[in-house]
């Protein structure tokens, strides 16, 4: 799938207040500073998402429509920890509300460091989302910044921690926004699941 067109809508502070037209939307989630801005961009288009080098900018839910029939949704990161307890619990109630209730999400990409081992925040954000029988497919980000067998061991790892909970692996992409490496495999696979 090609991208012809990228805008921003609007950002929401919680679910119920998200756009109610039923376009699917694809939602982007990882630890802050993950690359998920990056990520974003490198699928749509430069600057459509802001990229920076202080973690935790993203604090809404930021809905881009995307080709005028999807959404993609930029979900606040996880896990920071530089900000307070109680904007933390905020946080996380934004984000379950709306991955727990959202009646539009196809799918939930989630977004993991192929730079280090298996986090157990990841994990744990991944066995809920299972638990919720939420769809998603993870993404590895910034592949370019380490040796091809480092990678492979850290995602093995990664996939072998999942497996010692669930019986079937989900889908998952390989990136790097630096080297627009898996920009096509992302797309096509939003692309497959709207039939497009
Ligand atoms: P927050 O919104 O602040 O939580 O961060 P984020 O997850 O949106 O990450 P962002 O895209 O802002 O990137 C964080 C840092 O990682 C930036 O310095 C990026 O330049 C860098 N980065 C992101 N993706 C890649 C990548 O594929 N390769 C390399 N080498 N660096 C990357
Ligand atoms: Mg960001």
């Amino acid at each position: 799938m090609e991208v012809n067109s990228a805008e921003f809508i609007a950002s929401f502070p919680k679910e119920s207040q998200c756009p109610t037209d039923g376009k699917p939307e694809f939602a982007f989630i990882g630890r802050s500073n993950v690359g998920k801005s990056s990520l974003i961009n490198m699928l749509t288009r430069k600057g459509l998402a802001k990229v920076s080098g202080t973690p935790g900018k993203t604090q809404l839910l930021n809905f881009f429509l995307i080709n005028k029939n999807w959404y993609l949704v930029d979900l606040p990161g996880y896990g920071y920890a530089r900000v307070s307890k109680a904007r933390q619990k905020t946080l996380a109630s934004m984000i379950n509300g709306y991955l727990y209730h959202r009646k539009a999400l196809a799918m939930a990409f989630v977004l993991i460091d192929s730079n280090i081992p298996p986090t157990r925040i990841d994990l744990e954000f991944i066995n809920n989302l299972g638990q919720q029988a939420i769809p998603f497919t993870l993404v590895f980000t910034k592949a370019d910044r380490i040796g091809k067998m480092t990678l492979e061991k850290n995602v093995n790892l990664f996939l072998g921690e999942l497996s010692k909970t669930w019986v079937q692996l989900p889908p998952y992409f390989i990136t790097s926004s630096e080297r627009k490496t898996g920009k096509e495999e992302v797309l096509n696979h939003i692309g497959q699941i709207i039939g497009k």
